[in-house]
């Protein structure tokens, strides 16, 4: 469990990037942490992670305080992997680099070789690039050794700031279907992110950050629903939300839950024989709650 406690935190030029900031994350938890730029998603993940330290209040890990762990006990119950790959990665070569964790707990090498087969696979990752440079890969390749590097510790929880940016479809699904089943072995998994399909459909709570503060903090159905906080916040939920809050006054989160509830919709209409786009046909079925 980790307990953020009141923290503040200002950068050595006077920013305030953090202001009495409090959250409580259970363990198996998959909770994305959104906003628009600058609202301090990034320096809170990096204050949980303990590579900043707030200028005030109090992060405990497992009722721990942050304070009194070693940086390797922090790496074993959260890894974070940075959302510029060039702020993380320092090996020469790839193979280096994914097995740079696992060889600082001092794993035996058969254990070693394993992670890094594994963390290499599941974040895309070619065998044929082990011994490349990373600075010589295009950016989305240079992300998905920063998060093979961070997989092979195989963290109790795990922050991914911005995982899909810079990927292209395939892989960003990859990626999270990969979150999603470490999830499923109860890691604790944080994604911090822009793209509001990716929160929709696999986050299942979400804080939204603004101005360094917490605006809300619900499930993601709730935030999709609040659009006071969202329009605030200037983040606009996914195009299905809109369309079926304005249309239907219900909230889907995904063109799948969509898909999957209107037909069993439909099955149930068809005995009292309405049609199915009602709200289309009548007058004011159009209540128009998102103006995006
Ligand atoms: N190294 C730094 N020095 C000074 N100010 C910083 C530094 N890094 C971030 N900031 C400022 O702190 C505030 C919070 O930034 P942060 O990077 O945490 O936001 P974010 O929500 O992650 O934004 P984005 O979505 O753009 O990644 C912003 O005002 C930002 O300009
Ligand atoms: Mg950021």
């Amino acid at each position: 469990m980790i307990e953020v406690k009141n923290i503040h935190f200002w950068y050595p030029d006077g920013t305030n990037a953090l202001c009495d900031v409090s959250l409580e994350i259970q363990d198996g938890e998959f909770i994305a942490l959104i906003g628009q730029n600058g609202s301090g998603k990034t320096t809170f993940a990096k204050c949980i992670a303990g590579i900043l330290k707030p200028t005030k209040g109090e992060i405990l890990i497992d009722g721990k305080n942050l304070k009194n762990f070693r940086r390797k006990e922090i790496a074993e119950k959260i890894g974070y992997v940075f959302q510029n790959p060039d702020h993380q990665l320092f090996s020469n070569t790839c193979e280096k680099e994914i097995s740079s964790g696992p060889r600082n707990l001092k794993l035996p090498l058969k254990e070693i070789k394993r992670r890094v087969e594994i963390a290499s696979e599941i974040a895309g990752v070619d065998r044929k690039l082990f011994n490349k440079h990373p600075f010589f890969l295009s950016k989305g390749l240079r992300q998905r050794v920063a998060i093979a590097s961070i997989l092979s510790m195989q963290p109790k929880a795990i922050i991914v700031d911005e995982p899909t940016t810079g990927q292209d479809f395939k892989q960003s699904i990859s990626v999270m279907e990969f979150l999603k089943k470490l999830n499923q072995q109860k890691h604790t998994i944080l994604i911090i992110t822009h793209e509001m399909h990716i929160v929709a459909k696999y986050a299942k709570r979400v804080v939204l950050f603004k101005d360094g503060k917490i605006l809300q903090d619900a499930s993601t159905k709730e935030v999709f629903e609040k659009r006071d906080s969202l329009a605030k916040a200037r983040v606009k939920p996914p195009q299905i939300t809109i369309f079926s809050r304005r249309v239907l006054n219900k909230t889907f989160l995904t063109c799948e839950e969509f898909l999957v509830k209107r037909k069993l919709e439909v099955r149930s209409q068809k005995l009292e024989n309405p049609p199915l786009y009602s709200p289309l046909l009548k007058k004011g079925g159009n209540r128009g709650d998102y103006k995006n």
